[in-house]
């Protein structure tokens, strides 16, 4: 039995972090051995918020991919690739432009939401009322059965499956209806407890040294009400604790906690056992960034192979989709 095709991407538009790390990059890593996978950088999609200014892309480019390996992706059991690269999903996008209804994409709940939060920019382009559309067309050109996303990602994920049937409906079964494979991630605050997010500013990024890690824990907010060291605290009010649930051992969460509650143990003690069990995770992917940052073509030889091995699904697809739409030629 072959295996089921999975298939995601992230966009390039800022360093990434540590909420990328176990909110998409661990995922991706668990579900290579399993799936047949494919992963992509959408920088086609970054230009639908960022079409103004690309002088830092190819540095972000480079950042995801690093990251993506350094994380433990590993080329020989997934495709990794970028976007444009793959035109495919760019004809794609036209020929489903053409069957979709504007209301459908201007109902998609991230477009309001989107546009309200984005004031510093002006968002009433095309492209960016397409979003969901080239994501739509990123996943049917790869005939994908399952899309690893956030639960932020669900109405994309909707209107991909509308489209799908849509496009079955004229032109007859030529798309599986893809799915949504959530998977539940903690919630990873930023060093000022709200969720860690580049707008913010209060990210850990994989890119940080380690003295800038050590930096970011040791300054980061804790229970404001316990202000001496002889008061009591409330581990769930300290985006520290929020971090040992992620990081940190069973044993020496109940043992933080047990700190916590009784001042047992200062903020500064409880910050040093985070800052051992985030080490322990990060020193490899350090470790790999370095090995990687050092040698631009073998990521250039990753990202062209994994681009061609991706156009040869992609062309297989869109010879069927102009097959099925009689845009295959004369005869
Ligand atoms: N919209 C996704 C995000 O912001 C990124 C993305 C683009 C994507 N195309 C995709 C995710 C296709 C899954 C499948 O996270």
């Amino acid at each position: 039995m072959s295996k089921k095709r999975v298939l995601s991407g992230i966009q390039p538009s800022g360093r990434l972090h540590i909420g990328n790390l176990v909110g998409a990059l661990q995922n991706w890593v668990r579900l290579q051995d399993q799936y047949e996978c494919y992963y992509f950088i959408a920088d086609w999609h970054a230009l639908t918020t960022r079409y103004d200014d690309t002088s830092r892309i190819k540095e972000f480019i480079k950042d995801v991919l690093v990251n993506c390996l350094a994380a433990g992706l590993d080329p020989e059991k997934a495709t990794v690739f970028l976007q444009s690269h793959v035109l495919e999903h760019a004809e794609l996008h036209v020929l489903l432009s053409m069957i979709t209804p504007l209301g459908w994409l201007e109902r998609v709940p991230t477009y309001k939401e989107k546009q309200e939060q984005i004031t510093d920019k002006d968002l009433n382009t095309y492209g960016f009322l397409g979003y969901p559309l080239l994501q739509s067309a990123d996943i049917l050109v790869y005939r994908a059965d399952y899309v690893p996303v956030g639960v932020d990602q669900v109405p994309h994920l909707e209107i991909t499956r509308e489209i799908c049937r849509r496009f079955n409906n004229f032109y007859g079964e030529t798309f599986p209806e893809p799915e949504a494979l959530l998977t539940e991630f903690p919630k990873v605050p930023g060093t000022d407890g709200r969720k860690m997010s580049k707008s913010y500013n209060n990210c850990i990024f994989l890119s940080d040294s380690p003295q800038e890690v050590e930096h970011k824990i040791k300054t980061m907010m804790t229970d404001p009400q316990r202000i001496k060291r002889t008061d009591k605290g409330d581990p769930e009010k300290s985006p520290v604790y929020h971090l040992h649930k992620i990081f940190s051992s069973r044993e020496e969460q109940d043992r933080i906690v047990e700190g916590c509650v009784t001042a047992g143990i200062g903020c500064i003690d409880c910050k040093k056992v985070l800052i051992k069990n985030l080490f322990a995770v990060l020193e490899p992917i350090w470790e790999r960034r370095r090995y990687f940052m050092e040698r631009p073509d073998t990521l250039e030889d990753i990202i062209s192979a994994g681009s061609k091995k991706a156009g040869e699904i992609s062309s297989e697809t869109m010879k069927q989709v102009r097959q099925a739409m009689n845009l295959d030629g004369l005869k």
